[in-house]
């Protein structure tokens, strides 16, 4: 068989090293072995973020939803409110999550595709002093929109609040800083940015906030932060049995990025990104942004009017290469998505060009 390209936005491709890291011989998840090895992924983890020794972080045996819903389901108590940031589908799957778990928020909701509006914000939390903690989406992979967490960072210190950031599809692919952030909890997994695989989310938060949650919180016995946490900082262990043998591809991931650079990593992107959108104007292609919205590892852009969207995927995947369909309405719209995350660089960008102009002509 071919290699398949994937060029959507997880799962990625991988290095050889990853796939082979899944061949490490069986260990115990209650050994030192693995403790010793928790402990060193958990602090890569910490800098993939930035964070200093003020944060810590856990994995959770999930999907990237996994961490979302331990933050979401286990850091509340009764009657806390929520100040709910969302303009896409990725928001809205953070409200599926606050209704699924009945955890009142306060809904600052915007079009899809549209720019937060950072005054809006702050006039939710003027007007809802009880709020105290504050969720959105650093990248809204379903129209590659970079959300303005800086500034809502800032407002997050200015009042007071907590503050819990999806870096999903953003941690290791844009520059994140949740100390400068004020962010309190930052979710991602494996297998988006950093290059691994789906099924390793993980949790980095604020430590002082952490020593105040109690597993009775959590409304959820295997998402529970407080469990995760504990355990992690009595013996580096997980609550539960994790599927060990993707902490080791993360691992080895994330050694990957350390070793080239996490600033050289998201160069990279930068400059794939730059060939994909320049490729896709050339032939005439509209984005769904303009540039400095956009994320560093993927692009919205609409197929030509007429074009049928179905077939085109069908037509890249016989040709060896996926791209994803846009979510909601903007698959009405016939937009679909453009990845460049993980194993891609700027030669597969350009072969990655001559397959489209092929399908599209
Ligand atoms: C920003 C964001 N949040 C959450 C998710 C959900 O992650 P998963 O499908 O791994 O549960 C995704 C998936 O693409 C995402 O892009």
């Amino acid at each position: 068989m071919s290699k398949q390209m994937l060029f959507s936005p997880g799962p990625v491709m991988t290095r050889q090293n990853v796939r082979e890291s899944l061949m490490h011989y069986d260990i115990c998840h209650r050994s030192k072995e693995f403790e010793a090895m928790y402990a060193g992924l958990c602090k890569k983890i910490n800098r993939i973020f930035n964070a200093d020794d003020t944060y810590r972080s856990v994995v959770i045996s999930g999907s990237g939803t996994s961490a979302n819903e331990t933050v979401i389901s286990s850091v509340l108590n009764d009657g806390d409110k929520v100040l709910l940031l969302r303009n896409g589908e990725f928001g809205d799957r953070l409200k599926q999550l606050y209704d699924q778990y009945k955890i009142e928020y306060v809904d600052c909701s915007f079009e899809w595709g549209t720019m937060m509006d950072v005054d809006d914000v702050e006039a939710a939390l003027r007007a809802n002093p009880e709020v105290k903690m504050i969720s959105m989406v650093f990248h809204e992979t379903s129209s590659s929109m970079i959300n303005p967490v800086p500034a809502v960072g800032a407002l997050a210190d200015k009042y007071g609040k907590w503050f819990h950031v999806d870096c999903v599809s953003a941690a290791a692919g844009q520059h994140i800083d949740v100390a400068d952030n004020h962010i309190t909890f930052a979710t991602s997994v494996g297998g988006k940015c950093v290059g691994a695989y789906p099924g390793s989310a993980y949790v980095c938060a604020k430590i002082d906030v952490l020593e105040t949650l109690t597993p009775e919180m959590g409304r959820n016995v295997y998402l529970n932060l407080a469990r995760h946490y504990q355990k992690a900082k009595s013996n580096e262990q997980t609550p539960n049995t994790p599927n060990v043998t993707l902490f080791w591809a993360l691992d080895t991931a994330l050694d990957n990025i350390l070793s080239e650079g996490l600033d050289a990593q998201i160069a990279r992107y930068q400059e794939c990104a730059k060939i994909l959108r320049d490729g896709m104007r050339e032939l005439g292609l509209k984005m769904l942004l303009p540039d400095e919205q956009m994320a560093n590892t993927v692009t919205s852009v609409f197929l030509p009017a007429g074009m049928d969207l179905e077939a085109f995927l069908s037509d890249m995947e016989a040709h060896g290469y996926t791209v994803y369909a846009g979510k909601g309405v903007f698959y009405d719209q016939n937009m679909f998505q453009v990845a460049n995350m993980g194993e891609i660089y700027p030669e597969d960008c350009h072969k990655f060009l001559g397959v489209l102009k092929e399908c599209i002509a």
